[in-house]
C-alpha cells in the first residue's frame, strides 16, 4: 500500500503546540507557512493506528488499564527484528514520555549537587530536566571537524571523574549523528571504569538515515547492559507524541527498583489505553509506512543538501544520519544569535529551533524539522533564498 506523504493537514486551531507556538509569534500567516520547529510530524499517523484505536473506542471500556501480553509481544519483537537487541518483558517500564522520565531518572540516580554530564549541543529539555531537579550541568562539548560532530573522548574521561551520570542522546539531536558501534564502545569503557550510570535516550532510534546503523547502547556488551537505561517510544517514529507513550527498557534490576521507588513516591503506574494500543499497533503492523516515511525523509534531506548549495550561501547542512532534525550552520551568514533568529522569522518566515537553545556550540546554528511534505518544504526554501538574496541586494 502507497501511504500519503503529500497532503499538507491543517492543524491550526487544533492544539498543535508546534503551530500554535509559530501563531502567537505571528498571527495570519498563509497556510503553507509551516513551523519547522517542534520535533513532530506535518504527516498523518499511518492509518492502521486511527483504525485500531477507533476499534478499540468502539469496543472497549475506558478503565484502569495496563499493559497486555500483546504489548509486550510487539515491543519484544519490534527491538529484536529493527535493532537486534533481545529484551525480557520484565525489563520494560512504560512511561508517560521520555522528558518525564528524565526527570525521574535523575532522581533516581543522583544527588542534589551531583554533576550530570551532557555533550552539547543538545537537545535543551536535558538542561532543565538536570537543573530543575537541583542537580549540576557537566558539558562535554561535541568536537565539530569539517562539519562532522564527534565526541572528545579525552575531555569526557576528565568529565567522568567528576559526573555521575550520562544524558546521553542517540541518535544525537539536533546534530543528526548515528554513533558507530566503535565511538559507543569506547564511551561504556569509560563509563564502567569511572563508574558513570548512561541514561540513554534513543527516542529517534528508528528514524536512520544513513548507512550507519543505530546501535542501542545496551546491545554492546553484558556491562554496558547492566550499566544503562535505554529510552525508547513509538512517538517520534510513528507521530504519537500526543499519546504520552514511551518505554525505558532497564535490565539492571537494581537500577530498576530504583526508578519505581521514585514513580511510587510520585504516584506514577504507567500511560494511558490509548497509547498502549497505538505502540502495539505501530509496532506490528506500520513497518511499511516507516519504511515509505524513511523514503520521504531521505529525498527531503537530499533536497536541503542539494538546493543550500545552489541556492542558500552562508547556510551549510551538517551531514544528517538521523533524526529528522537538520543541523544548519548559518554561522557565516555572520549574524549574531538574535539577529538570526529576527532574520529567520521576519523576513524568511522560518519557525524553527534555534541553535542557542541547545546550549554550547549551538548559537549561529538553525535547527529544522524535515517531516513535512517535499512541496511545503521547497516553499520554505523558496522563502529562505529570497530573504538571503534580499539581504544581499
Ligand atoms: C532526544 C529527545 N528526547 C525526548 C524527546 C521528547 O520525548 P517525549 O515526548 O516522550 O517526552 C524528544 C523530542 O523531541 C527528543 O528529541
Amino acid at each position: 500500500m502507497n501511504y500519503d506523504f503529500t497532503t499538507l493537514h491543517p492543524r491550526i486551531a487544533v492544539g498543535s503546540s508546534k503551530w500554535e507556538a509559530m501563531r502567537k509569534l505571528r498571527p495570519g500567516l498563509p497556510p503553507e507557512v509551516i513551523p519547522l520547529s517542534v520535533a513532530d510530524m506535518e504527516f498523518a499517523n499511518p492509518p492502521e493506528i486511527a483504525e485500531s484505536l477507533s476499534r478499540c473506542l468502539n469496543g472497549m471500556i475506558l478503565g484502569y488499564t495496563q499493559p497486555t501480553d500483546g504489548y509486550f509481544a510487539a515491543l519484544e519483537s519490534w527491538m529484536a527484528r529493527r535493532h537486534s537487541w533481545k529484551i525480557d518483558r520484565e525489563w520494560v517500564v512504560p512511561s508517560p514520555g521520555v522528558v518525564p522520565a528524565l526527570c525521574h531518572m535523575i532522581q533516581a540516580y543522583t544527588e542534589p549537587g551531583d554533576k550530570v554530564i551532557v555533550f552539547p549541543p543538545v537537545y535543551y529539555p536535558f538542561y532543565s530536566a538536570i537543573r530543575e531537579n537541583g542537580r549540576q550541568v557537566l558539558e562535554c562539548p561535541l568536537l565539530e571537524k569539517d562539519g562532522r560532530y564527534e565526541m572528545d573522548f579525552d575531555r569526557f574521561a576528565r568529565a567522568a571523574e567528576e559526573g555521575k551520570v550520562l544524558l546521553f542522546s542517540s541518535p544525537h539531536n539536533p546534530v543528526g549523528r548515528v554513533w558507530s558501534r566503535e565511538e559507543l564502545e569506547t564511551l561504556s569503557a569509560i563509563c564502567l571504569e569511572k563508574g558513570v550510570l548512561v541514561l540513554s535516550d534513543e527516542i529517534h532510534f528508528d528514524l536512520i538515515l544513513g548507512e550507519r546503523p543505530h546501535t542501542v547502547f545496551a546491545a554492546l556488551s553484558e556491562a554496558a547492559e547492566q550499566n544503562c537505561v535505554i529510552c525508547t517510544a513509538p512517538s517520534k517514529t510513528f507521530n504519537l507524541a500526543g499519546l504520552q507513550t514511551s518505554n525505558l527498557i532497564i535490565p539492571n534490576e537494581k537500577l530498576r527498583e530504583k526508578l519505581l521507588t521514585v514513580r511510587k513516591r510520585l504516584g506514577l503506574h504507567g500511560c494511558n489505553m490509548l497509547g498502549y494500543q497505538a505502540c502495539e499497533t505501530a509496532y506490528r503492523e506500520c513497518e511499511d509506512w516507516l519504511e515509505q516515511l524513511l523514503t520521504v525523509l531521505r529525498e527531503n534531506r537530499t533536497l536541503v543538501e542539494t538546493y543550500a548549495r545552489a541556492f542558500l550561501p552562508g547556510v551549510k547542512p551538517v551531514a544528517l544520519e538521523g533524526t529528522y532534525l537538520q543541523w544548519l550552520d548559518c554561522r557565516e551568514l555572520g549574524m549574531d544569535a538574535r539577529a538570526l533568529e529576527r532574520f529567520m522569522q521576519e523576513k524568511a518566515l522560518w519557525f524553527t529551533d534555534e541553535g542557542y537553545i541547545f546550549g554550547t556550540g549551538g548559537e549561529g546554528f538553525e535547527r529544522i524539522n524535515l517531516a513535512c511534505p517535499t512541496w511545503v518544504l521547497r516553499k520554505a526554501l523558496d522563502r529562505l533564498r529570497d530573504a538571503l538574496q534580499s539581504r544581499r541586494a
